[in-house]
């Protein structure tokens, strides 16, 4: 297997796969009414990133036979909630950054209230996304339209409280009130502002494919640990990285006084963790009932990403 080849493949047929869903796709007589706001939600998807949610998707798919009428709406849908979470996060109210994937965030651009806007749109949006999977030929099975039911309530409640906004509101509140937080909570964090969109990822691929109950309960271990890997390796990247590296500004975590993993246990320990964390779920996917290499070597590559 070539792994940047496939990688390289994959990250440009995410991102096509998102753009076919955005409004922009849909023409009608009132769309120039829409021009502003339909431009900003493009702006904010579009443009780079790593596409990983929707690759997770696509791969956990694969391994247990869904169709492509059914998870490509979810691959959209979920990129767009992974595009809204940035853009809410990047707010003046909130983390105030002004780049992003190597160009200016979307209030940057647009403004605040347009920005606000954007991202209740694109959540919005996802979900209209997500249930046009009902549409497919194949959900006219009773069996399959349960399995799309089900997949619509993992990417619902891992972008609610009980997920990613659970989190984010945590880490907020943290900051703002400059809160004394011990590892625990922190974890909590993580697992809730990162790892729960990565579990809508990994496991609605298979939810779709019917996989059985024992390899989604593994999935969701497996995006425990990968999601707060993903969020230590963030908080690390965030010291160790450069702004052009990372396309955003490298330096922001320290420079605002936030407690990350890095700052409670510093760099070593922190990187010893997120392979420990990596190893762990590792070794959970080689347990599952299916098999993908590309999948497992993509895990085992953000342990080692620079951006
Ligand atoms: C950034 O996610 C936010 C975190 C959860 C750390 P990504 O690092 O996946 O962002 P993009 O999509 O590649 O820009
Ligand atoms: C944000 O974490 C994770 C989200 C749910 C948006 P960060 O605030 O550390 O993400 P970056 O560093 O801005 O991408
Ligand atoms: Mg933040
Ligand atoms: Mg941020
Ligand atoms: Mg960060």
């Amino acid at each position: 297997m070539d792994f940047e080849k496939e990688l390289a493949e994959e990250v440009s047929y995410c991102t096509q796969t998102v753009e076919r869903y955005l409004p922009g796709a849909y023409k009608d007589a009132e769309s120039p009414r829409r021009k502003t706001i339909e431009e900003a939600m493009e702006y904010s998807v579009m443009g780079g990133g790593k596409r990983l949610r929707p690759m997770f998707i696509h791969q956990g798919a694969k391994m247990y036979g869904a169709a492509p009428s059914l998870y490509e709406p979810f691959m959209a849908a979920l990129e767009m909630i992974h595009s809204y979470s940035l853009v809410h996060d990047d707010l003046p109210a909130m983390d105030n950054d002004r780049y992003r994937r190597g160009r200016l965030t979307t209030w940057a651009v647009y403004g605040d209230g347009m920005a606000v806007l954007a991202g209740d749109a694109l959540l919005n949006f996802a979900y209209e996304t997500a249930m046009k999977a009902l549409d497919a030929p194949e959900a006219a099975d009773p069996q399959v339209s349960r399995r799309i039911c089900r997949a619509l309530r993992v990417l619902a409640g891992n972008a609610g409280i009980y997920g990613m906004v659970g989190g984010q509101c945590a880490d907020v509140e943290a900051e703002k009130k400059n809160l004394d937080i011990d590892e625990d909570m922190l974890l909590y964090i993580h697992r809730n502002k990162t790892a729960a969109l990565i579990d809508s990822g990994l496991r609605i691929g298979g939810i779709l494919g019917g996989a059985p109950e024992e390899d989604d309960a593994r999935m969701h271990r497996i995006a425990q640990a990968i999601g707060v890997a993903f969020q230590i390796q963030d908080d690390i990247l965030d010291v160790t990285g450069t702004s052009k590296e990372l396309g955003k500004t490298a330096g922001k975590d320290a420079a605002e006084g936030k407690k990350t993993y890095v700052s409670l246990h510093g760099l070593q320990t922190s990187k010893e963790k997120v392979r420990e964390l990596t190893d762990g779920a590792l070794h959970d996917f080689d347990s599952l009932s299916q098999k993908n290499d590309f999948l497992r070597h993509l895990l085992m590559a953000l342990v080692t990403r620079t951006r």
